[in-house]
């Protein structure tokens, strides 16, 4: 037997030693220090900004569904695709109603453990290793990790706020475009908490199909658009030539702990995820998709009551950061502000996670440093409006009187 070189850490493969998850880790290993550290002491009790997680509650109409179904045998039971189709045919529905598109069930939607697995391993189902793929920057994180498990390449077009974060297709010759394979982008955008318009998706749509690309809209905030009607690829007329959307239940309804979501496409690509899942896992316990079921069907509108609650706390919140001397862009989509360094940080030459790091020891208040987003978002910190009103300004309050001595 041929000696060991080195550890058992040495036998990690490339493709994980590659996740940029470092920042992320870093992030949340101090966060965790400084809960520790506050317990019992005088310190203020940590404030937890930086996770897209909301404090606001799933429809009870789907929790009673959920609970329902819980005790049935068949709820602990594997789910083949096949006993999805009620859940097929719910989305369909929905598709419908929604978008005025009519899907086919059986072949054009997939049930998913989350928005974040279908875009982490569709370049897996539609890439060889060494293709290109196109993302924005800043980006999702698992936009950038499914490319890395995939041993893709991936190119950057970079978002602007000079811009009003429109990404610039013209960016790329037509020789660049024919290199790339596969396009992930996402309107409204995390973590720039812009809606985007429906051209920029149509002219994504239009370049996929001119160059022969894959299209991957993940628009899990469709429904939280504040500003403007959001984008989504179903309503482009060249959906079913090149791409297929991803959309979840995690924002929309506040179930983002029981992981479910969902993709439409064109039906070879949905074929090819689907094909590539039956090898990763099997589908969400039926108890779970009761309520997904019962939230499209019984409380479709429970997206609409959250976004007031979202406007006025992105409303108070920047009011109550810009009178802290933080200049502050108002959003156009709930959940996250995307803000710039303030002034005095940036004199103090403090990049975005060593703002993140002082700001945090300094007043318990945890935001997330805004280039683990992508080298786009360094200069930036992103805050999830993901707590109430009251806790939100006492936040504010505690970074307005750290960046006052700054
Ligand atoms: C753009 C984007 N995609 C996917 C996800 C994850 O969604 P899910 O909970 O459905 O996996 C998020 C969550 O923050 C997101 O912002």
């Amino acid at each position: 037997m041929p000696a060991a070189e080195g550890g058992v850490d040495a036998r990690i493969s490339e493709r994980v030693r590659g996740l940029g998850s470092g920042v992320f880790a870093r992030n949340d290993a101090r966060k965790q220090a400084y809960a520790a550290a506050a317990a019992g002491t005088g310190l203020p009790p940590l404030l937890d900004l930086s996770l897209g997680s909301t404090d606001l509650q799933p429809p009870a109409v789907a929790m009673e569904a959920i609970r329902r179904q819980l005790g049935q045998p068949q709820s602990a039971a594997y789910c083949l695709h096949g006993a999805t189709r009620p859940f097929r045919e719910a989305v369909a529905a929905w598709a419908q109603r929604r978008f005025d598109v009519t899907v086919d069930p059986d072949r054009e939607v997939l049930l998913l453990v989350g928005s974040q697995e279908g875009t982490a391993h569709l370049p897996l189902a539609v890439l060889n290793p060494g293709d290109r793929a196109l993302l924005l920057d800043p980006y999702y994180p698992s936009h950038r990790g499914g490319l890395q498990l995939a041993s893709a390449q991936p190119h950057l077009l970079p978002l602007k706020a000079a811009r009003g974060f429109a990404p610039d297709f013209d960016q790329l010759s037509a020789s660049q475009w024919d290199s790339l394979k596969l396009m992930v982008l996402g309107f409204p955008h995390n973590p720039t908490a812009t809606t985007g318009q429906q051209a920029w998706v149509d002219a994504a749509a239009e370049r996929a199909v001119r160059h022969g690309l894959v299209f991957a809209h993940d628009n899990p905030y469709v429904d939280l658009a504040l500003d403007g009607e959001a984008p989504a690829l179903l309503r482009s007329p060249h959906w079913r030539q090149c791409g297929l959307e991803f959309f979840s239940f995690s924002k929309g309804w506040c179930l983002g702990g029981y992981r479910l979501a969902f993709a439409i496409g064109a039906e070879p690509l949905i074929t090819a995820l689907r094909q590539l899942k039956g090898v990763v896992d099997f589908n969400q316990s039926l108890a779970l998709q009761a309520g997904a079921i019962a939230a499209l069907e019984q409380a479709p509108e429970w997206p609409e009551r959250l976004r007031p609650i979202y406007r006025e706390r992105r409303d108070r919140m920047a009011s109550a950061l810009m009178a802290a001397g933080w200049p502050v862009r108002i959003p156009s989509m709930a959940l996250y502000l995307w803000l710039e360094l303030p002034p005095a940080a940036r004199a103090a030459g403090l990049d975005a996670e060593g703002f993140c790091a002082r700001l945090l020891e300094a007043t318990g208040v945890c935001l997330t440093p805004g280039n683990g987003f992508g080298e786009g978002g360094e200069g930036h910190v992103r805050l999830a409006l993901v707590h109430p009103i009251e806790e939100l300004e006492q936040a504010a309050g505690r970074v307005g009187q750290w960046l006052a001595g700054l």
